[in-house]
């Protein structure tokens, strides 16, 4: 794993004087304090955090929590008042001119909640825009910009205008447009917010997808929990220009850091953000094919259970046995191997606690987790699933 972006203790004011400020900030005077005694509006607050390359890093917080300034900071759209920016290891901060160009022209894109497409421009012609300006040719940037129109779903609209097309077009076109130029890093800022769920959904699955194939770094800022959840892979949470916490979201889902973040989280579909791993139990009991009969009998009676699962040598799970079959299996000089019993559900350990819940609620076994080899990773008690729902 590589650090694509490194974010050191950036602080952005806003208001005629920024550096005057930084003091006060820094003796721990609050925002609200700040503005009224200054008139300097904090923006940002001491940030740091790292983002890896390939990486979908989402930013959340409420309205006027600093998403917006934090995103603006990392293409230098906002000068930062204090701190360092590292992309790919060279601080963008002190980038002069040229670098600075070259740097959003090839390096970062960007999109934004109200498209920003140009309306005399045909779709095609704003995708070509970025191109246009580093001086492609005619031609190539005709054929990026119908490749990159193909992969956001858009083939067929290339010579339409944006009035001709609803809310979910347009930002497919704006996703597009930046695309086109490549860049490692994408910034969305708030991008699906404008439109409605159904369209919201489909366009977060379409960058999920997209993602996937392409593997950019992608830094997505939302104010929606579900949104952050579904689509990142860790998510910082601001409030009042602070990062409150960063985490995977079952993290900051299972702990969030203080009662401001556990408010966000308690809207959350939890079914969907944990998984199978999360909820597994080491077994108390396993019984191996070469211990027999009378070890798994004691097995299930020590623990008090009525059924225990059976794995090989190699802990490669072959079934599982009950306490009356295998009791009936002794008197009958029967082996283990004869009685396992075939019909269990196996999961993976990724697999999300939706996906479990009908199965748990109708099987009389628990759900036996499995690697790619079939190898005994644990189990997930019907209890467990629903105790999730709560
Ligand atoms: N250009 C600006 N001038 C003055 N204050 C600003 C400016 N941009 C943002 N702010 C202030 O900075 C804070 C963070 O705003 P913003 O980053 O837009 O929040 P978010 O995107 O999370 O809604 C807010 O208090 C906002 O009023
Ligand atoms: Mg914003």
């Amino acid at each position: 794993m590589t650090v694509k972006i490194q974010v050191e203790n950036l602080t952005k004011i806003f208001g005629r004087n920024p550096k005057t400020v930084l003091t006060r900030l820094k003796n721990g005077d609050s925002k609200d304090a700040i503005f009224k005694e200054t008139g300097h509006t904090v923006g940002l607050n001491n940030v740091s955090f790292e983002v890896n390359t390939g990486e979908t890093f989402v930013i959340m917080g409420l309205s006027g929590s600093g998403k917006s300034t934090l995103a603006r900071c990392l293409n230098l759209l906002n000068t930062p008042t204090e701190g360092k920016i590292h992309v790919d290891g060279s601080n963008i901060v002190e980038y002069n001119k040229n670098e600075l160009r070259e740097f959003r022209q090839k390096k970062v894109g960007m999109v934004f909640q109200h498209f920003g497409l140009f309306t005399h421009r045909t779709v095609i012609g704003n995708v070509e825009y970025g191109l246009e300006v580093r001086g492609v040719s005619t031609q190539e940037r005709s054929e990026i910009a119908k490749k990159t129109l193909d992969t956001v779903g858009l083939e067929g609209w290339e010579y339409r205008y944006p009035r001709e097309l609803s809310g979910g077009m347009r930002q497919r076109v704006g996703l597009a447009r930046a695309l086109a130029n490549d860049p490692d890093i994408l910034l969305m800022d708030e991008p699906f917010s404008a439109l409605d769920p159904l369209i919201r959904r489909d366009m977060q699955l379409e960058l999920l997808d997209i993602q996937a194939k392409l593997k950019k770094t992608i830094v997505f800022i939302t104010h929606d929990v579900n949104e952050a959840f579904k689509l990142g892979d860790r998510v910082a949470v601001m409030k009042d220009g602070v990062i409150e916490q960063i985490g995977v979201p079952e993290e900051i889902l299972a702990q969030p850091a203080n009662d401001y973040i556990a408010d966000f989280v308690q809207d959350v579909d939890k079914t969907k953000i944990l998984q199978a791993k999360n909820i597994m139990v080491k077994p108390n009991a396993l019984v191996s094919l070469k211990d027999g009969l009378k070890v798994a009998v004691k097995e299930m009676q020590t623990n008090g259970i009525s059924s225990v699962f059976v794995v090989d040598s190699e802990r490669k799970l072959q079934g599982l046995v009950t306490i009356d079959d295998t009791i009936a299996a002794i008197k009958e000089g029967k082996t283990l191997k004869e009685i396992l019993i075939k019909e269990y559900e196996t999961t993976s350990a990724g697999t999300c606690i939706q996906e479990l819940i009908p199965i748990a609620t109708y099987k009389k076994y628990p759900i036996a987790v499995v690697d790619e080899e079939n190898k005994f990773m644990g189990i997930i008690m019907r209890v467990s699933v629903l105790a999730a729902l709560i």
